[in-house]
């Protein structure tokens, strides 16, 4: 029989891989605590029903993608696909609509896509979050895109950010108006016929060559915006401009989700092949009235945590890791208590067992130690501990009450 293997387009994250995961995501939530967020954590099974009616049903994500099943009790559930529903569904049952102020929450958690996998493109894969409620001033757009900016760049990992509005529900509808007119006239794709009864400004993101060749000169969003759109966008980009954030505006950036109104961005990489998206986000002002609140501004974006890991390396760490061995069967209780009180100040190592100086060398370098602690017989009988830097490759003998 063969033995079980993982799903296709899941994986196991292991050693250095999930160093730099966590490693990632610390320093993520760092920065998003600075910025005001705080750390919520929400299902990963919902309701299907929440996705179809935040993600939409034009969405390749709804349409062709989400792990649906019935459960045992009847219900219709999936695994989550993106992180927002479920926040939007939190801040909704929870009555934060109604309560007023200013919301913000960050996530970290495993995401469910039934998409053809390939190099950055996993069935499960990860996000870290960010979620704005109550907001409407275009500088929390702003400071959205800064606090990604100021992740990457903590990282140093270089980006293009593409930039489009996608209008509200004041300027939309004559677009999209506008737009059908248009798209009538072109040569669609199935995938594009459908969208354009659903939702056509889903057809300007079709990845089909002859879909975008046709696609050329239909009417551009950004030159359809209301007054307070446009007067926003150019807001928008000026403190972009006044900070230093470079951006390229892309007017048929419509983002795979149907949830957006205004804002709608995308950070992409050139070093991670076709996959190059590494975070997106925007604005979706209707969100939470769609999902049966007070309708609430709100901003928020993701970031693709596998992609990220292609493009990151570890900073040095400054991180102190003691190693304490024992090599004598008699020195063991001795460092297991040593262990147990070194604890308390840092990270600290072991191995319990009685083994060579060598091994324990070895051991420690292997495991990232910086500085190696070594009990055996001799310094047991004159009540010492032998100690190494492995930075300076210094070596003594202290008393163990100077430890
Ligand atoms: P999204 O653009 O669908 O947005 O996903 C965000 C990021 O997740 C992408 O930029 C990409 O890095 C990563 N990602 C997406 N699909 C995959 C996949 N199959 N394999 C590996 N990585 C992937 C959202 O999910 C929105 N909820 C973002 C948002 C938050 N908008 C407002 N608030």
């Amino acid at each position: 029989m063969a033995n079980i293997q993982s799903l296709r387009g899941m994986k196991d994250i292991i050693d250095n891989e999930s160093e730099l995961f966590t490693y990632f995501v610390e320093n993520c939530s760092r920065i998003a605590k600075k910025y005001g967020y705080s750390y919520i954590e929400t299902p990963i099974l919902e309701e299907t029903a929440l996705f179809k009616r935040s993600v939409g049903e034009s969405s390749d994500i709804v349409s062709k993608e989400m792990y649906q099943f019935i459960d045992k009790g009847e219900n219709d559930v999936c695994l989550r696909p993106e992180g927002t529903a479920g926040v939007v569904r939190w801040f909704v049952q929870n009555k934060k609509d109604r309560a007023g102020g200013i919301h913000r929450v960050f996530y970290a958690g495993p995401m469910f896509r039934y998409e053809r996998p390939q190099k950055g493109r996993l069935r499960e894969f990860h996000q870290f979050g960010c979620e704005s409620f109550g907001e409407a001033s275009v500088y929390e757009d702003a400071t959205n895109i800064l606090m990604i900016n100021e992740i990457l760049s903590f990282f140093e990992i270089g980006y293009k950010l593409q930039l489009n509005s996608l209008g509200c529900k004041e300027c939309m509808p004559s677009y999209r108006d506008t737009l059908v007119e248009h798209l009538d006239t072109l040569d669609l794709c199935d995938d594009c016929v459908r969208r354009k009864e659903i939702n056509p400004i889903r057809v300007l993101d079709c990845k089909n060559e002859t879909c975008q060749t046709n696609l050329s000169d239909a009417p551009k969003i950004t030159t359809n915006l209301c007054g307070e759109c446009d007067t926003d966008f150019e807001k928008l980009k000026k403190i972009l401009d006044t900070n230093g954030v470079a951006y390229e505006i892309d007017s048929n950036l419509v983002r795979g989700l149907d949830y957006y109104t205004k804002t709608a961005f995308e950070f992409v990489s050139d070093n991670i092949g076709a996959q190059s998206a590494i975070a997106g986000g925007g604005r979706y002002d209707r969100l939470v009235e769609f999902l049966g609140g007070k309708p609430t501004p709100a901003v928020g974006f993701a970031i693709g945590i596998e992609r990220l890991l292609e493009l990151i390396v570890m900073k040095e760490s400054q991180e102190e890791v003691l190693y304490i061995g024992a090599m004598s069967e008699e020195a063991l209780d001795s460092v297991f208590s040593l262990v147990k009180t070194k604890r308390a100040y840092g990270k600290v190592i072991t191995d319990y067992k009685s083994r060579s100086f060598s091994k324990h060398l070895n051991n420690a370098q292997k495991q990232g130690a910086t500085t190696v602690a070594l009990v055996g017989e001799t310094e047991l009988q004159d009540g010492t501990i032998w100690l190494k830097n492995l930075t300076s490759q210094e070596e003594n003998t202290i008393k163990i009450e100077d430890f």
